[in-house]
């Protein structure tokens, strides 16, 4: 696989064509960002751990029966995976209030939620990635309702198979944050399942060992990467 010209340099990744034209190389950085790039900064060693974290996860997915974008891990940094055009949608699922859902309707952060939430923002960094509902995705044609009703399927199995992923590693996923593409095989899990796009709580203590320790400026950022990794590692 010869790894050709930069396609797109996201905040967290770069995207690379290949001599397939099916198949694209992402090359995870530890440039890690806040408030749509307001913040900046860098998790040292955090490009090797969300790659490698994301191939394992997405691995355990697949054996679970979500088609995901992952075909190969080729480095510590790289991996070859499908070509997909991104539904330019973040669909974050919540099962316990935090972050903006807490902001935005008061909810203390830790409040267990009756159920999951699945709700999508419309990607779009010039709009600050607004929140979006259902008729309004597909009003503006960035999803049909037939694909709307796919992913919101399967986002709810994903978190129900990361849910006892997580737990096993005594670890309460509070939330996340996955994005779909589509491709010759329909719709397919694609971009990253890591710290930086999942609240990860310890299950005893619930100290965090996510990208809020870095958002909230809260230290011990490198060393919650490493322990999330450790422990889904020696599951
Ligand atoms: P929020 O509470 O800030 O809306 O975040 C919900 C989840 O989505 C949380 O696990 C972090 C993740 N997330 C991303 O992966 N990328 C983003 O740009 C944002 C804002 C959140
Ligand atoms: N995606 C956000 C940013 O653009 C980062 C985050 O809060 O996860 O900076």
């Amino acid at each position: 696989m010869k790894k050709l010209e930069m396609l797109y340099e996201g905040k967290a990744k770069k995207v690379y064509k290949t001599d397939n034209e099916d198949l694209y190389i992402v090359d995870y950085k530890d440039d890690a960002t806040a408030f749509n790039g307001a913040k900046k900064g860098t998790i040292s060693g955090k490009g090797v751990i969300n790659n490698k974290m994301t191939n394992l996860v997405f691995k355990y997915l697949n054996e679970n029966g979500i088609n995901t974008h992952l075909v190969e891990e080729l480095s510590e940094r790289e991996t070859l995976v499908k070509k997909v055009e991104i539904v330019p949608l973040e669909v974050i699922v919540r099962n316990i209030a935090a972050g903006s859902f807490s902001a935005k309707y008061g909810v203390p952060e830790g409040t267990e939620l009756k159920n999951p939430i699945v709700e999508f923002s419309y990607k779009n960094d010039a709009l600050n990635d607004p929140m979006i509902n259902n008729s309004q995705i597909e009003a503006i044609g960035i999803a049909t309702a037939e694909e709307i009703e796919e992913i919101t399927e399967s986002v709810k199995k994903v978190n129900e198979l990361l849910q006892k992923f997580f737990l096993e590693c005594n670890i309460i996923l509070v939330d996340f944050k996955v994005e779909y593409g589509r491709c010759k095989e329909g719709i397919i899990l694609a971009d990253e399942i890591s710290p930086d796009t999942c609240r990860l709580w310890d299950k005893d203590t619930r100290e965090k060992l996510d990208k809020d320790r870095f958002r909230r400026d809260l230290g011990g950022v490198e060393d919650a990467y490493n322990e999330v990794w450790r422990r889904i590692t020696s599951r």
